[in-house]
């Protein structure tokens, strides 16, 4: 997946960065204040983006998180990484639907809390695509947005294995290696944790509008954006909007490995914006 659970749960694993996101900058605009308290310091260019309709990119309410959990649930249901987690060996014996209906709950919660404390964004009718980034300085780390989005769920509904690879191999490992390339530029850096177009929607410019819906703001905010990429077709694609390769990291619980490519898009230089 572009696979970006990793900002998500982190925090579930890595108690010592809990109050990160409590202190961060609050620097999008949201309807349901549930988090009254927070700091409501707001940074221009990224409030515009999350208010208004660019290129029919538009961010996405609360209430509608399931549309768009289904759309990336479909985009990613062959996906790799998607799959560690549920097709285990002591989950040899779900069926089909189990298995599906899982990875739809795994997809709610993580758009749920990406609604809660990052930035949702979808173009296209019926939801066509969606894409799930972390703003800077931001992250899902807090007991409010793990209670809340249903992340807390994960410790109930992955089997044992599941949770092995989940918890104490794929969320460190995603988060050592992110803060090992972007170094202090960790909570300055875009995000990119989910992209996904529904097969039925593919090929019409989707991914491509909302990536670079975002990659402008970080141009004009000179900052970095930063994913990881678990299909083999797609730093390819992630090449095209200024992506490149810095690592591959390897899932080494399964039989057959997975393999993730670390991409990093600097921001452009100025004559180039
Ligand atoms: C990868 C994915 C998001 C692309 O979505 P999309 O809406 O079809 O992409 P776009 O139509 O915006 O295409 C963007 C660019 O990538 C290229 N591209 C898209 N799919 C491609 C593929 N399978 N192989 C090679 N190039 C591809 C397009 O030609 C386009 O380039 P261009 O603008 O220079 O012509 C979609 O196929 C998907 O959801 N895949 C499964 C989930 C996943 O892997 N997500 C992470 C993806 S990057």
């Amino acid at each position: 997946m572009e696979k970006g659970l990793a900002s998500a749960t982190i925090s579930i694993v890595d108690k010592s960065s809990a109050s990160k996101s409590l202190n961060g900058r609050e620097s999008i605009n949201r309807s349901d204040s549930m988090f009254p308290d927070a700091p409501t310091e707001t940074k221009p260019e990224t409030a515009v983006l999350s208010s208004k309709v660019d290129d029919g990119v538009r961010v996405i309410s609360i209430d509608e998180y399931k549309e768009a959990a289904q759309c990336l649930a479909e985009a990613f249901k062959d996906d790799d990484v998607a799959r560690y987690f549920i097709d285990t060996p002591d989950r040899a014996h779900c069926t089909a639907k189990q298995k599906w209906d899982l990875h739809v709950s795994i997809m709610e919660y993580v758009t749920y809390a990406h609604c809660l404390k990052g930035l949702v964004t979808t173009v296209g009718p019926n939801y066509g695509a969606v894409a799930l980034w972390m703003p800077p300085g931001k992250n899902m780390d807090d007991l409010y947005t793990i209670l809340r989005s249903g992340l807390w769920r994960l410790n109930y509904k992955l089997s044992a294995e599941g949770k092995k690879r989940f918890f104490t191999e794929f969320l460190p490992l995603l988060h050592d290696t992110k803060h090992s390339i972007l170094g202090h530029r960790d909570e300055s850096a875009w995000y990119l944790v989910y992209i996904g177009t529904r097969p039925s929607s593919t090929g019409k410019g989707y991914a491509r509008k909302l990536i670079e819906n975002v990659t402008r703001v970080a141009d004009r905010e000179a900052r970095a954006c930063y994913l990881e990429s678990s299909n083999d077709v797609n730093p390819k694609i992630y090449r095209k909007f200024g992506f490149e390769v810095k690592r591959k990291i390897h899932l080494q619980r399964a039989e057959k490995g997975v393999e993730l490519d670390i991409m990093v898009r600097e921001p452009a230089p100025e004559a180039w914006v």
